[in-house]
């Protein structure tokens, strides 16, 4: 992947954070590049440019950035996947755990009708327990999950080999140990 170099340079790596022990992969720096953040969102979604993707479903808060403008590109709703009490209106729940601690996320039952077409965008995987939870949501509300979309994959922690076992196609852009 040509792009994968210069995309791997703008992400910066914190040791110890949240929690001893955790390589932090903060894409702060990543997005505050303009090149690096337009080509990522570019590479995204590539594959399913001229595909009808009727939404795309971001999950708090890294995913928020990114979905949004992956839905631009894609000319699709955005519906944000957020974590419990944060949405208004009724909503589906579940709990999952994650590489460093456990939570629950919703989103709204209405946002998505049954059959449309979702992309699932977050910035990156590592258990895969936070995208596995949010798969299950949106299936559960009658989804058609075409894909998931990360910058950043944590191969070892073995996440989108998880995804992908729940036919998933999973799209990553770079890999860290
Ligand atoms: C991070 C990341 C993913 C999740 C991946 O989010 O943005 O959502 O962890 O971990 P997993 O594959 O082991 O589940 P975090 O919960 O830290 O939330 P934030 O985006 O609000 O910082
Ligand atoms: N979410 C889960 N594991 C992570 C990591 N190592 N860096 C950044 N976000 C994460």
């Amino acid at each position: 992947m040509t792009f994968e170099y210069d995309l791997r340079a703008t992400v910066r790596t914190i040791p110890d954070y949240p929690k001893p022990g955790i390589l932090f992969r903060d894409i702060t720096t990543l997005l505050g590049d303009a090149r690096a953040f337009r080509r990522a969102v570019d590479e995204l979604v590539h594959p399913w440019a001229g595909s009808k993707i009727d939404k795309v479903a971001g999950i708090e808060a890294r995913g928020f950035i990114l979905g949004g403008a992956v839905a631009h590109q894609v000319s699709a709703g955005f519906v944000p996947i957020r974590k419990k009490g944060k949405l208004p209106h009724t909503t589906v729940r579940i709990a999952y755990s994650l590489e460093y601690g456990l939570d629950e996320m919703e989103m709204h039952a209405d946002a998505i009708h049954p059959g449309e077409r979702v992309i699932l965008v977050d910035d990156l995987i590592a258990t895969g327990g936070t995208a596995e939870g949010a798969v299950k949501l949106l299936r559960q509300i009658g989804a058609d999950v075409v894909a998931a979309c990360f910058i950043i994959d944590l191969p070892d922690l073995g996440g989108a080999a998880k995804l992908r076992a729940m036919d998933v196609p999973v799209r990553t852009l770079m890999a860290f140990d």
